[in-house]
């Protein structure tokens, strides 16, 4: 199955209500099936991942994943989710370190702290990367290799195979589908992120090392994406909401 593209489907904050998360979940699960060449993981935000895992547990082709995760230990902590919590939901992914997250409190040492966290508590991390702009100057090589030698500090060997990178360039990402990554540059892109990982983890470790692209993906640019941009798959905002699209998005893999 080595050609499988994984598409996660990052909800953010939406829907609005249980029942139109169950409408878009119960879509999803039935149509695809028969989608042989994608691993979907569903992201919904906390407060549904028990139902959506109701619907999809037995569903061989989708996994449920969860936004965020707690760093410290203990029980006295208002308003946080813990990993145990996470794991009795079923869930199977965490996200870590989007944009979203460090623009509000998620500094590197915190992302290195959350991926640390959840591989220990057993789960794959999509670790989030991406730079804030691009200038003249590659400046953006400059600013991934400091988020990954940050992240990946002291990574125990065994845990590696639990990471996944999801790219995400920050100018990228809820803009129009003629604004996404040109596939040529995310393939250069991808090629430094495997370099870089390869002298901080090992060139051993990180072979199968997968790379998602994230940054207004619809369905018209999917293909493009993966076939020309050197990744294993996607990680999808807006668009894994509008059910319809996100399935063609899926069947055009
Ligand atoms: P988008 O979001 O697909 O809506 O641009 C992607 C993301 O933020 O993960």
């Amino acid at each position: 199955m080595a050609n499988t593209k994984l598409i996660v489907a990052n909800w953010k904050m939406n829907p609005e209500t249980l029942e139109e998360a169950k409408a878009i979940v119960g879509e999803v699960s039935k149509k695809s099936k028969k989608f042989k060449s994608a691993k979907i993981v569903l992201c919904p935000p906390f407060i549904y991942l028990s139902e959506v895992e109701r619907m999809v547990s037995s569903h061989k082709n989708i996994s449920l994943g969860a936004q965020d995760i707690f760093i410290g230990e203990g029980a006295s902590h208002t308003g946080e989710i813990s990993p145990e919590m996470l794991k009795s939901t079923g869930t199977k992914y965490i996200i870590v370190g989007h944009s979203e997250k460090r623009a509000l409190q998620d500094t590197d040492e915190i992302v290195h702290e959350k991926l640390f966290g959840a591989l220990k508590n057993n789960f794959k991390v999509i670790l989030c990367v991406g730079e804030k702009e691009r200038g003249d100057h590659a400046g953006q090589y400059h600013e991934m290799k400091g988020q990954l030698e940050s992240a990946f500090f002291k990574l125990p060997k065994n845990l590696i195979k639990n990471v996944i990178i999801a790219y995400e360039p920050v100018w990228a990402i809820g803009k129009s589908e003629k604004e996404a990554m040109k596939p040529e540059e995310l393939h250069e892109m991808a090629i430094f992120i495997k370099k870089i990982a390869s002298d901080v983890l090992g060139a051993k470790y990180v072979e199968k090392l997968q790379i998602l692209y994230g940054g207004s993906v619809t369905k018209n640019n999917a293909k493009e994406i993966i076939e020309k941009g050197n990744v294993n798959g996607l990680l999808v905002g807006r668009e894994s909401l509008k059910t319809e699209n996100f399935l063609e998005l899926i069947a055009e893999l």
